[in-house]
């Protein structure tokens, strides 16, 4: 017997299955609107997945990149928490349920799952590709408006990925206030804009507010370093483009990479990397340069040599957004 396919691979291949039968001009269509849509101003007053070819377009254009970041921060988050498994998941703004799947994919096995989202058609597809899945098909999907009329369940996990951007500056502090009530962790993800960056930046601020700590992708839970306005923490995840993609936005490239901010914080005991490597590492004659954010609550260049043995091999493998030295070289 074959072994099953690990959830990425069932997932690419589900939104592929979406596009069978439409017409790639309507495919392609549906996208531009999408992006406009997104470029409008936000927070909007009514759901921007309106109907069921916005959900496709949605699902098979960003659904892989969002996945990815996911993934991305919830990986962080588990080297942090390496004993723990989230028994239960809530995801708030979950659309089409990209970051059920990334749990997925970092902790395999069924769980209670629910996915909130104001918008009906984006539920409803979003549980269509997990029937694929079968770990996911007992997750919920339920229509619900972030809000101060919310009440979040009490779990283990709640992520909110892509979703502070469309909210009101009242709804996210209500939403990452909801989310410290009900859960042992909250992974909050964002594109890696300064605005992305900004909101993470005061979502993290309400969640050490709230008694939590900073699992990922901080060494500490003490203030960023990094100016506001001066640069902005984020990290990068190589997405494979579909055709859509390319159809989209032409070119050949097989792979872009999807900039995101994120913070992973709990009430749980963590042990947060000692530092964070945060660009991505320059790669020298005999040397690797490394930017590091470190737990003495500063930002510093590590310049490793081939004098350093190991840990200069280990530097030549480091990517950005690793953990600096990785943790068999740390003692
Ligand atoms: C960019 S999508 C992100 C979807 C998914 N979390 C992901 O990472 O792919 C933003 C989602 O937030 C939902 N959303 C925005 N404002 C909302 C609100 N006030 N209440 C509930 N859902 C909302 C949208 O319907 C949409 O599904």
């Amino acid at each position: 017997m074959n072994a099953p396919a690990p959830p990425a691979d069932t997932l690419r291949t589900a939104l592929a299955g979406l596009l069978d039968g439409l017409p790639p001009k309507t495919a392609a269509q549906a996208v531009e609107r999408l992006i406009a849509n997104y470029r409008g101003t936000t927070p909007t007053h009514a759901p921007i997945l309106r109907d069921r070819s916005d959900v496709v377009a949605y699902a098979a254009y960003r659904m892989p990149a969002t996945f990815e970041a996911v993934r991305g921060a919830l990986e962080a988050f588990a080297d942090a928490v390496p004993e723990w498994t989230p028994a239960s998941h809530v995801d708030v703004g979950g659309g089409t349920g990209a970051a059920t799947w990334a749990v997925n994919a970092t902790w395999p096995g069924a769980r209670p799952v629910t996915v909130l989202d104001w918008a009906e058609p984006a539920l409803a597809l979003g549980r269509e590709i997990a029937a694929t899945n079968p770990e996911l098909t007992p997750a919920e999907w339920q229509r619900a408006r972030i809000g101060a009329a919310l009440t979040l369940e009490s779990t283990d996990l709640v992520t909110v990925s892509y979703v502070l951007g469309e909210l009101t500056a009242a709804d996210r502090a209500w939403v990452v206030s909801a989310a410290a009530v009900a859960a042992q962790a909250v992974v909050i993800i964002e594109p890696g804009t300064p605005d992305g960056y900004a909101r993470v930046i005061e979502a993290r601020d309400r969640l050490v507010g709230a008694g939590f700590h900073v699992a990922a992708p901080c060494p500490h839970s003490a203030a960023c370093p990094i100016v506001p306005g001066e640069d902005w923490c984020h990290f990068s995840a190589r997405v494979s483009r579909s055709s859509l993609h390319r159809q989209v936005k032409g070119g050949s490239l097989a792979y872009e990479d999807e900039k995101f901010s994120y913070v992973a914080a709990t009430r749980l005991p963590a042990d947060p990397a000692a530092s964070r490597v945060v660009r991505r590492p320059q790669i020298r004659k005999g040397q690797v340069l490394l930017d590091l954010c470190g737990p003495d609550e500063s930002l510093h260049r590590e310049t490793v040599t081939k004098r350093h043995g190991p840990l200069y091999r280990a530097a030549r493998d480091a990517d950005w957004g690793d953990a600096w030295p990785p943790p068999a070289e740390e003692d």
